[in-house]
């Protein structure tokens, strides 16, 4: 038996239901608030994406704590089903160790950001397992699962049930599905198609935006099918009670999470109170791409199985770079710690928050990064603070002046104040941050411009000493206030800035603030006079252009396919039997010096003189890649080659042309090379699935393979020779066993073969007879 399956991602402009806010939802109880990120898979590290539904719950949770909601915050790891497993094989451990490191990569990662979870949950914790195993039992009790058999396609990368014949491709991910034919334990969904609609009906602010509502819902009136909840094809996950042999359906054991965190399924009472106080949840916040498995799974089991469903739950859009999601598969991820380190945790949740209206796809650039960053937070309220921390410590030695009568200046100040407070919360619970904060960024245009109307550092020689004195103490008071007010709606956007801002106003530390719910009094006022100022200190240093260079160059030396790469073409030329490219170092006279092998080093082998990768180039004939000098992955893979004794053979004995760069002495003789050199490449054929080209990379095609065993994404410098859609379905070899590299944020997995024409046109090699995929070339 199949689920049906159905996309439910679109991009369309979407909008979260006023009416029915998830963090206002009548529901709800005003008094606790539990919220959960989806917990990430372990087969990958952390990027941005991943970042981004982070750091929004975070912000949410910071927000609820300073408003006095005793609040839960949930993240954690799924760490079982067929991918991790895989995925643990692949890198020579066992799914435990693989996950328990992954897991704790995810861990660390947060902890840099600061972000403020309660509880972190990994799916392979005794907890977790026991109550999932209740849960399975509950609903097998209660008459919800069965037994019976399925054939049919499986995405173990999204480890979702496809409908459809053999090969058919994963709607979600685009990959090739495999056929399972297993005995399964079935959950009767179908049992919930009414219920499930009538559910949606009632509670419209169950779900958002409104596009996730919809494809939701049409979903399930397009019929439920019952959902195979048990897998016998491979051990690594949770067993079925009293049926060993099976393991849960990953989804089912990692939807758990919500509630087995909290303490379901466990008799200690500390555990059963917890349940009790914080379940149901009040917003699941997740990627929209997993919207079917909360919607409509989800509160399927929890009907089943006799358990109130969660609150809302809300599905934030993709986060894009290079123009598609940014993903591992993909290969075009940027690293949360890039950001982190050029430009601070905060910046990197301003943006977030302020350039993706919640729900929709946003995308992300260094570029648009630093223009936020010099734009709204140096220039606009970092310069505000110290404009006026800096003057009321030179007028007024640092501490607040009363501020005597209101002129309309500062009713207008104050009433601007009021009304970013009473629109900035409700704004920001409805989750439409980037409204708030367009909202708040108001009052900052209004504060700096109120400062600068009433210029307090400039004395007209027609105003008296004491006229001047009232208008400074007026002016950098009313200012000062605002600012205090701006922070404190800040605070959950930009904490670290905001407690530095605070202790510059003179307030206690803002996370004791937070704590005693100082967000309910904020109103104008609050800044007595005879506060001392704390010393000012910078809070955003504007940075020059070169800091989108510097992110780029921490991306590509830090991506785990560079170091993956550099940690292999490193082990490559560690002995000298593997580092026979001395002739390619180059001499810095410019003529033949031959480096002995331990010279070339780990550099020499990674590469990244322009001048050898050209020459490198110069002297590669086949390869279709490296026809293309142009082409930096080309020349890399080139160069990563050469690093081994079997790539130097392939390598022309053509000597280099003359350049400017310095240059390379040819090597002596050919160097002749023994059978296990030629052994150490891993020659394979593979299928082109995939062919399309790079934007803004005028030869480069993104091709993604098949090997047979598994499939993978190569770029390769052929767009000038070849249609991809021709390329589409073609049996062709690559060199399977090539360090991957980046490229224009891609990641290149292998390298194609093909001869090299005079022209340096390239054709591709291939097969007169048929050949299985991944068979090995020898
Ligand atoms: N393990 C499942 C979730 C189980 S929840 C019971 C899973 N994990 S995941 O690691 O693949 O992705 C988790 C979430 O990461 C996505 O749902 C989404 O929230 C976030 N994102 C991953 N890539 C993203 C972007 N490029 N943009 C925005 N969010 C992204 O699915």
């Amino acid at each position: 038996m199949e689920s049906k399956r159905h996309l439910l991602s679109g991009s369309e402009g979407v909008k979260v239901r006023k009416h029915t806010s998830p963090m206002t939802n009548s529901a709800s109880s005003s008094a606790r608030y539990y919220l959960t990120t989806p917990i990430y898979y372990v087969n990958a590290r952390p990027h941005l994406g991943h970042a981004y539904t982070t750091i929004i719950c975070d912000a949410i949770a910071r927000r609820k704590r300073a408003l006095g909601i005793e609040t839960w915050f949930l993240t954690g790891t799924d760490e079982h089903g067929q991918k991790i497993e895989r995925s643990a094989a692949l890198a020579g451990r066992t799914p435990m160790e693989f996950a328990t490191a992954i897991a704790g990569e995810w861990r660390g990662l947060w902890d840099r950001l600061g972000l403020t979870y309660d509880d972190f949950i990994r799916t392979t914790e005794d907890r977790h397992v026991r109550g999932v195993q209740k849960l399975f039992s509950t609903l097998r009790d209660r008459g919800f699962i069965y037994k019976g058999s399925y054939t049919g396609q499986y995405c173990v990368s999204d480890e979702l049930y496809v409908d459809g014949p053999a090969g058919t491709v994963c709607p979600d991910c685009g990959r090739v599905t495999e056929t399972v034919s297993e005995e399964n334990y079935f959950f009767k969904l179908s049992a919930f198609e009414r219920r499930l609609l009538e559910f949606y009906q009632a509670n419209p602010g169950f779900m958002g935006p409104e596009s996730t509502r919809r494809e939701v819902i049409s979903f399930v009136r397009g019929g439920l099918r019952d959902l195979s909840v048990s897998r016998t094809s491979f051990s690594w996950g949770i067993p079925v009670p009293g049926d060993e042999k099976h393991v849960i359906y990953v989804w089912l054991d990692a939807l758990a999470n919500y509630i087995t965190a909290l303490g379901y399924g466990s008799d200690d009472p500390a555990d059963q109170a917890r349940f009790a106080k914080f379940w149901p949840a009040d917003l699941h916040l997740i990627g929209k791409e997993i919207s079917r498995f909360h919607c409509v799974y989800w509160p399927a089991f929890l009907m089943a199985a006799g358990i109130p469903l969660p609150r809302s739950v809300m599905a934030n859009g993709w986060l894009l770079f290079d123009q598609g999601k940014m993903s591992k598969s993909r290969g075009n991820v940027v690293r949360a710690e890039t950001v982190l380190e050029v430009l601070g945790a905060d910046a990197l949740r301003y943006f977030l928050l302020r350039e993706i209206p919640f729900g929709q796809d946003g995308g992300f650039s260094f570029d648009a990064l630093v223009q936020r960053y010099n734009g709204d937070l140096a220039n606009g309220y970092g310069n505000l603070v110290s404009r006026v921390v800096n003057m009321v410590h030179k007028y007024f030695g640092g501490v607040v002046p009363k501020a005597g009568a209101e002129t309309a200046a500062e009713i207008a100040l104050r009433e601007c104040t009021a009304k970013t407070i009473a629109d900035f919360g409700p704004a920001f619970d409805e989750l439409n941050f980037s409204e708030a904060l367009k909202t708040l960024w108001v009052l900052v245009a209004e504060t700096d411009g109120y400062l600068t109307a009433n210029a307090p550092w400039k004395k007209p020689a027609d105003r008296s000493e004491a006229d001047h004195a009232a208008l400074q103490a007026r002016v950098l008071a009313t200012a000062a206030e605002a600012i205090r007010i701006i922070t404190a709606l800040v605070y959950p956007i930009l904490p670290d800035s905001a407690a530095k801002v605070w202790r510059q106003l003179g307030q206690d530390e803002i996370a004791g603030a937070a704590k005693k719910s100082f967000l309910t009094q904020i109103a104008w006022g609050g800044l007595r006079p005879g506060t001392k100022f704390g010393e000012p200190a910078p809070l955003f240093p504007r940075v020059e252009k070169d800091a989108v260079e510097r992110m780029q160059n921490i991306e590509d030396q830090n991506s785990p396919a560079t170091r993956e790469a550099a940690a292999k073409t490193a082990d490559a030329t560690s002995t000298p039997k593997q580092a026979p490219a001395a002739s390619h170092v180059p001499a810095k006279s410019g003529t033949a010096t031959p480096a002995p092998a331990a010279k070339t080093g780990k550099k020499g082998a990674v590469v990244s003189e322009k001048s050898e990768k050209q020459t490198s180039l110069e002297n590669a004939p086949v390869d279709s890649v490296g026809v293309d000098a142009a082409n930096e992955a080309h020349a890399y893979e080139t160069v990563a080659l050469a690093s081994s004794p079997a790539a130097s053979a392939m390598q022309s004995p053509t000597p280099p042309q003359a350049a400017a760069e310095p240059q390379l002495a040819p090597p002596q003789e050919p160097q002749k090379i023994s059978i296990d050199d030629v052994l150490r490449v891993d020659l394979r054929v593979a299928q082109i699935l995939v062919a399309e080209r790079v934007p803004k990379a005028d030869k480069l095609l993104r091709l993604e393979v098949d090997l047979g065993y598994e499939k993978r994404q190569i770029l390769a410098g052929i767009a000038q020779f070849y249609e991809p859609e021709k390329l589409v379905g073609r049996k062709i070899v690559i060199v399977a066993n090539l360090a991957p590299r980046m490229m224009r944020g891609l990641e290149s997995n292998g390298m194609l073969l093909a001869a090299s024409l005079p022209d340096g046109a390239p054709v591709l090699a291939g097969f007169l007879e048929e050949v299985p995929l991944g068979a090995r070339l020898k």
